[in-house]
């Protein structure tokens, strides 16, 4: 082999640490941070407009059913300003929410997927309903200054939750029927169900679907417990339910007479008393072997591994009167006070995470 000399790197620059880009400024020991996660904050409010606003026009529907499309044949089919639905659609390429190629724009695949109204986990109808009412955010310092929001959705309940259920389905429906590949709720015989909170009721919804002899009790406040009819009907298990409206918290439930009790994200809108209260009335709810099953967004038990769950934390904090989200281990702790054993974790999709416990045989 030639002997090429002492070694050295092959990009001298890199070894230049002496440089301001290295080092910082002169006199100064350190390299100024970064404002990328600044401006990151900023747009994100652009972002959510851009994307309603996208909704709103119908955009990925249209480029859905007519295909592929220049600006200007676009504009003409929304009846839009050809040079403003170009920066809007530059922005959704720039935002990885469509794809252009030259001055052709389609919809890539996470827009198909996720925004068109017939994608298979289409988030269209959740999308402008999920922050909560928009107008709390812009009174946070408030809320935090109060310590509850002016107009929590409390006040009005149905308003809010009526179309919120309505956007959340798709995925709580996929979700709830993965999780039988965990529960498998589908091989028991004639389970009773109780699903408290249950919006379009998607956990008792697909527990019926897979079981035929399956029956349920479901409860939802007066009105928004429509959606779930609705639904139940549309999924031609209606003959099998019993609708029970009203606050779960204080509803009769008949103790011991249930084999699997939901608790679909209803925990983080009530609080550490209002939860561990649900987790009590579940217990009681279930027949020994009874399984119960409490889908939630967890916080790790620093509070910031999963900023998801976080966030969440703070969108029910900036719309409820006691909303947050709690950690994995507030919640273990809290089932095995209440009695429940067998406590585990599934995931049946991303970011969908349930406890299951089971209450003893006594
Ligand atoms: C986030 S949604 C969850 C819906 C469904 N369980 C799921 O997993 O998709 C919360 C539901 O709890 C209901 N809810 C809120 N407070 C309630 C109460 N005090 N009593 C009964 N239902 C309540 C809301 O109306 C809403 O349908």
């Amino acid at each position: 082999m030639t002997d090429l000399g002492p070694r050295d790197a092959p990009y001298p620059e890199l070894k230049k640490t002496h440089t301001m880009a290295h080092a910082g400024r002169p006199w100064t020991d350190h390299k100024p941070p970064t404002s990328a996660p600044v401006w990151a904050t900023i747009e994100g409010l652009g972002r959510y407009y851009i994307l309603l606003a996208a909704l709103e026009l119908d955009v990925f529907n249209t480029l859905g059913s007519g295909g592929p499309s220049p600006i200007e044949p676009l504009a003409e089919r929304l009846g839009v300003s050809s040079p403003h639905l170009r920066s809007l659609l530059d922005s959704l390429v720039a935002m990885e929410l469509l794809e252009q190629v030259r001055d052709i724009y389609d919809l890539n695949d996470a827009a198909r997927r996720y925004l068109a109204s017939d994608g298979p986990a289409s988030m269209a109808e959740l999308i402008p309903v999920a922050p909560g009412p928009h107008d709390n955010w812009t009174r946070l310092a408030d809320t935090i200054r109060q310590g509850q929001p002016a107009e929590p959705i409390e006040d009005d309940p149905v308003a809010f939750y009526t179309s919120l259920v309505e956007g959340t389905f798709t995925t709580m429906f996929r979700c709830a029927s993965r999780a039988d590949l965990k529960i498998r709720y589908s091989a028991l015989d004639a389970p009773r169900i109780l699903d408290l909170g249950a919006g379009g009721a998607p956990w008792a919804i697909a527990m019926l679907a897979a079981n035929p002899g399956a029956t349920a009790v479901i409860n939802d406040l007066d009105d928004v417990i429509e959606v779930a009819k609705d639904k139940a009907d549309e999924f031609g298990v209606i003959s099998r339910c019993r609708f029970l409206p009203g606050d779960f918290h204080h509803i009769e439930i008949e103790p011991g007479s249930f084999d699997l009790v939901v608790l679909g994200h209803v925990c983080r809108t009530e609080g550490a008393e209002g939860a561990k209260h649900l987790i009590d009335r579940a217990f009681e709810a279930l027949a020994p072997e009874g399984r119960l099953i409490l889908a939630d967004y967890f916080q790790d038990a620093d509070r910031k591994f999963n900023p998801h769950a976080v966030l969440m934390g703070a969108t029910m904090m900036a719309s409820t009167r006691r909303g947050f989200t709690f950690t994995h281990g507030e919640f273990s702790a809290w089932l095995r006070a209440a009695g429940f054993a067998e406590i585990r974790m599934i995931e049946p999709i991303g970011f969908q995470q349930s406890f299951v416990a089971v209450k003893p045989r006594e």
